[in-house]
């Protein structure tokens, strides 16, 4: 793929680390923020971090701020939306952005769980628009989902699939907009059992993550789960399905221990407890551990 004008919209923690990816893959990237602040200080973000990944940081001489929303997607091959995950907010900057852009330029969304349909479903050119859902740090976590709706045309998918892959990203094709996409349904299905364990006294909190991260966490990296039931057997897979599936949380909606939680205005890290208390400084520490750990996962 020869080079693209790539154009990110919404400077925050996503949008500068996915400009951050395409100018260090050799795109030329032009970026736009409604809050000046964050247009300000995005090369400098970037530059920081190529220096704290050891990358080469004249990188961040490719990334282009723009205030005028028109002026940075108007020759861009391929335009990616980071803004706040609001519905009416993105449905009213993809339809400005289609009035400045080519017909053909590819058109996307990094929403966490927001259905791609309902984001694009007011578009003109509904056969260039996709889902591209990428994980925090953008630059550190390799998936891209890449989300086709029933508009999305086969050329925006094999395009936007190579055009990640090809700055070193590990693009998924998810082939029904469905919520949460792949990562996001296989993540909180764990999470609501987790909630489950707790709030049933089975466990506290920390007893659930000690025992994923010092059991199957282990292996997650290196082994899926289907790979998993394929090593043990798809025989023994139905057994245990058997026994613990009936067993296991199935509620449609959030668990009341959650909703009780945050009633209480126990929200985390915000306000230094959640499922369990967090010190400023246990907060800073677990947040080093992450990004210590997904650094070495890098370099292997
Ligand atoms: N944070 C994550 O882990 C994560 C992971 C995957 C996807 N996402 C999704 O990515 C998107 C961005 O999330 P974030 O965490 O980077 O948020 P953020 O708050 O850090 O950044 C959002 C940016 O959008 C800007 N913005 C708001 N309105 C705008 C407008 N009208 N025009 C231009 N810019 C505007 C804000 O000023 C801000 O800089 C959301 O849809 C979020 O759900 C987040």
């Amino acid at each position: 793929m020869t080079k693209a004008r790539i154009a990110v919209v919404g400077a925050g923690l996503m949008g500068h680390g996915i400009a951050q990816v395409f100018a260090l893959a050799g795109h030329e990237v032009n970026i736009t923020d409604s809050l000046l602040q964050n247009l300000d200080t995005v090369k400098s973000r970037i530059a920081a971090n190529l220096r704290d990944l050891g990358e080469d940081e004249n990188a961040a001489a490719r990334v282009l701020p723009f205030v005028d929303l028109a002026e940075a997607v108007r020759e861009a091959d391929y335009v990616v939306e980071a803004v706040l995950e609001n519905l009416e907010l993105k449905q009213r900057l993809f339809s400005e952005i289609e009035r400045h852009v080519r017909t053909d330029t590819i058109l996307a969304s990094n929403t966490s769980v927001i259905p791609i349909t309902a984001i694009m479903q007011g578009l003109e050119r509904r056969e260039r628009a996709v889902g591209t859902h990428w994980w925090n740090p953008p630059f550190l976590v390799p998936l891209v989902e890449v989300i086709e709706t029933q508009w999305t045309s086969p050329q925006t998918v094999a395009w936007t699939m190579q055009l990640h892959q090809e700055a070193g990203k590990k693009p998924a094709h998810v082939k029904k907009d469905v919520p949460g996409f792949i990562g996001n349904r296989l993540q909180h299905a764990l999470w609501r059992e987790a909630i489950s364990l707790v709030e049933h006294g089975i466990c506290d909190a920390k007893t659930v993550d000690d025992v994923v991260k010092a059991s199957f966490g282990r292996r997650l990296a290196v082994l899926g789960p289907l790979e998993n039931a394929d090593q043990v057997g798809t025989d023994l897979t139905l057994a245990i399905h058997d026994t613990v599936l009936p067993a296991i949380e199935n509620r449609p909606g959030p668990s009341p221990y959650l909703q009780e939680l945050v009633a209480d205005g126990k929200l985390g890290f915000k306000s230094g407890q959640g499922f369990q208390k967090w010190s400023p400084e246990e907060q800073a520490a677990l947040r080093n551990r992450v990004m210590q750990h997904l650094k070495a996962m890098r370099e292997r």
